[in-house]
């Protein structure tokens, strides 16, 4: 009988983008737990001290790095200095995002539009475009890029969010045909409510802001990071070998009725 295969980094270099906070920052520590070394980058320096912190307490190996994946030359300059650390880059997380106030259609700045655009879309190509320049040398890897429910159904005041997640679920999906007969996996993952500080900003912080949001979600309560981030773990390792070109929802049941 085969075994199944595992959950296991070891040996292996993952590179997380938005580590400094919430999902990205659970996802770093998760991949450095499961044995990877770790590059991970945001803008914020202070959230990517305390991820570094966080990581080398047990005995992780990170690599914390400043860079606005909005910029080419940062995102390059970034796996680059992945490269020159630590050799090889098995599995990429794009997840750095921001969230949209909400406003209708009409009422949104052309420099709103851009930022959210920037920063949650077009992020994800430039890094796509530099990882998989590395993972065609290196004979393969997996990426997970964030998307989010807001990537799979329409949310009202929500235009230029959902616009820029539905498109990374595109990106996604057409990456993955273009790489899949190279060994370059690439998924989408649509976390639901999660409680980190992206969220807080979104409820105002309040009992009943969270309470108000928490009605959405069919079991009762938000997700945590770490259960987004046991799922990218799960896409980028080899237990989840067969799996690409999927945008999964990971969201207490908040899409099952559509
Ligand atoms: P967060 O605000 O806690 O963390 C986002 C991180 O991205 C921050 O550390 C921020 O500094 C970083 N970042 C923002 N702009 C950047 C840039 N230009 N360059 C580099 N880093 C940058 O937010 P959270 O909740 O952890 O969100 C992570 C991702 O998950 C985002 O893409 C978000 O849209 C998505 N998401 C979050 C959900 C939630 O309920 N929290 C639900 C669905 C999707």
């Amino acid at each position: 009988m085969t075994n199944i295969p595992s959950v296991d980094f070891v040996g292996k270099v993952a590179f997380v983008t938005g580590a400094g906070s919430g999902i990205g920052r659970a996802a770093a520590v998760a991949f450095a737990r499961a044995g990877a070394a770790v590059t991970a980058v945001d803008i914020n320096q202070e959230g990517l001290q305390g991820t570094a912190v966080e990581i080398e307490g047990f005995g992780g190996r990170v690599l914390p790095r400043r860079c606005d994946v909005t910029k080419a030359s940062d995102v390059k300059s970034a796996l680059d200095l992945t490269i020159e650390t630590f050799g090889r880059l098995d599995a990429a997380f794009n997840n750095a995002g921001i969230e949209q106030p909400g406003a209708m259609i009409a009422d949104i700045s052309e420099d709103l539009w851009d930022r959210v655009i920037n920063v949650n879309l077009k992020s994800v190509f430039l890094c796509m475009k530099y990882e998989i320049e590395i993972m065609l040398r290196n004979g393969g890897g997996a990426i997970v890029n964030t998307s989010s429910g807001a990537g799979v159904l329409a949310i009202r005041q929500q235009s230029a969010y959902c616009a820029s997640k539905f498109g990374v679920t595109a990106m996604s999906k057409a990456a993955a045909l273009e790489y899949a007969d190279r060994d370059i996996r690439v998924n989408a993952i649509c976390p639901g409510i999660i409680d980190t500080p992206m969220i807080a900003r979104y409820t105002g912080n309040t009992e009943e802001g969270r309470a108000r949001i928490i009605k959405q979600e069919p079991v009762g309560r938000m997700g945590r990071p770490e259960e987004i981030a046991g799922t990218v773990l799960w896409l980028c390792s080899d237990a989840g070998g067969f799996v690409t070109g999927h945008a999964m929802v990971v969201d207490g049941g908040q899409t099952a009725g559509i």
